[in-house]
């Protein structure tokens, strides 16, 4: 069997390559080895406490620079893909059990950005675990706020950890602790540094979920990023809002693990982050009875869910009035609104307070570079070593 772990000569060059043989089983051999990553990366340490300060260093922005922010309906857009998420594998677990307590794993949780929407999922117990130490007590001192302003509110634990080194069973104040959801939202793709690093990462997301339960989460979508790329001269690609760059040599090839890129999104991130190979994870996530179920870009992920999650997308305020309404402008600039305005000299009949709903070009361009996907734990028994087997169910998976 080929290795394509630590024989550059094997990387697939391009995007339908690195597709193929990511996929292909007899292409892809996981072993511990960490020699897919080029030499001249640094290693975990350096690259975990370079993340770890930047979101430590993020400042909270206030309400009325959020308004006034060139990603405002981006971020919405993003809080609406973690709401339906959270809210379709809540409901799937009530479908077959209405009033199971759920107990949930927000890993890379971050300041906590998702706690009003695990209030609203009416969850019973959330443990928050991230890297940053200053993001995991902002999370906590934000939990403890919202609890004193409703009263009623799910029970939490925090862990500062680097999930993809530490054990994280290890912290949890019950390690008996059996999980129902499982969530990574914008995480996954730093684990990706190295295969040991995924391994861990995917081992703390699965140990303690239970059967029939679900992992979900969002990660940069590396195929676009790719393809992006690749029509790029110099490998760097993006707008005013956000810039990716290829911190690799691509005409080596791609590596499975340790293909670096530089990320910026206004504001939010500015730090370096890993390509994940979307074939290869779902194959990894295989090994841990963790079986994929959706897959989409967030494209796609809108076109699935928008008419179910309409009101939401209001509610959140996820797109702009098109044409600016009196007395406000665009958010972008007027090249950004071509196909709104397109639709808009379509429209026959209207009236002079019909808006559109409609979200810059620029911001749309970031929006999708990312990914949704949720996976199923499957049901093991054990084998004679006493490692667990899996069975895998018949749930149909949608994968684009
Ligand atoms: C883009 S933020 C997303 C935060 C949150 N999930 C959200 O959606 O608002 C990515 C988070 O991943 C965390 N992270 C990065 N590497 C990590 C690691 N090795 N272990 C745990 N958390 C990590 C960062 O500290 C950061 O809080």
């Amino acid at each position: 069997m080929a290795s394509l772990i630590g024989d550059t000569t094997e990387h697939a060059a391009n995007r339908n390559d690195w597709k193929k043989h990511a996929g292909d089983d007899d292409q892809i051999h996981l072993e511990n080895n960490d020699n897919a990553l080029p030499s001249s990366l640094p290693r975990g340490e350096q690259h975990a406490s370079v993340v770890a300060a930047h979101y430590n260093h993020l400042e909270e922005k206030g309400l009325k620079e959020r308004f006034n922010s060139p990603i405002f309906y981006l971020r919405n857009f993003n809080n609406w893909v973690k709401s339906v998420l959270i809210q379709e594998y809540t409901d799937k677990i009530r479908e077959k059990d209405y009033g199971r307590p759920l107990r949930v794993l927000d890993i890379c949780c971050g300041k906590g950005g998702d706690l009003s929407k695990w209030q609203k999922a009416r969850v019973e117990r959330v443990v928050f675990a991230d890297i940053a130490e200053v993001s995991v007590q902002q999370c906590q001192t934000r939990y403890e706020d919202l609890r004193r302003r409703c009263g009623r509110l799910f029970s939490a634990e925090f862990i500062a950890a680097d999930c993809t080194k530490d054990t994280l069973r290890d912290k949890y104040r019950d390690p008996s602790i059996n999980f129902d959801l499982v969530s990574c939202q914008f995480g996954l793709h730093y684990s990706f540094e190295s295969i040991t690093q995924a391994r861990r990462m995917l081992t703390n997301i699965s140990e303690c979920l239970k059967p029939d339960g679900y992992f979900f989460g969002t990660i940069p979508n590396a195929y676009e990023i790719v393809s992006r790329a690749q029509k790029s001269s110099n490998n760097t690609f993006g707008n005013t809002i956000y810039c990716i760059k290829l911190l690799f040599d691509t005409k080596e090839g791609y590596p499975l693990f340790g293909a670096k890129y530089d990320f910026h999104l206004e504001g939010v991130v500015d730090c370096p982050e890993f390509l994940v190979n979307f074939q290869l994870f779902v194959k990894l996530a295989a090994e841990y009875g963790l079986e994929l179920v959706y897959s989409a870009g967030f494209s796609d992920f809108y076109k699935d869910h928008s008419e179910k999650y309409k009101q939401l997308l209001n509610r959140i305020i996820c797109f702009e009035s098109y044409p600016a309404p009196p007395g406000k402008e665009l958010i972008g600039e007027e090249a950004d609104y071509e196909h709104a305005k397109a639709h808009w000299d379509q429209i026959k009949e209207r009236d002079q307070r019909d808006r559109l709903g409609t979200m810059s070009r620029r911001e749309w361009e970031a929006a999708t570079i990312y990914m949704a996907f949720a996976f199923k734990k499957q049901k093991s028994t054990w084998d004679s070593n006493g490692k667990p087997v899996y069975k895998s169910s018949t749930e149909q998976t949608r994968s684009k």
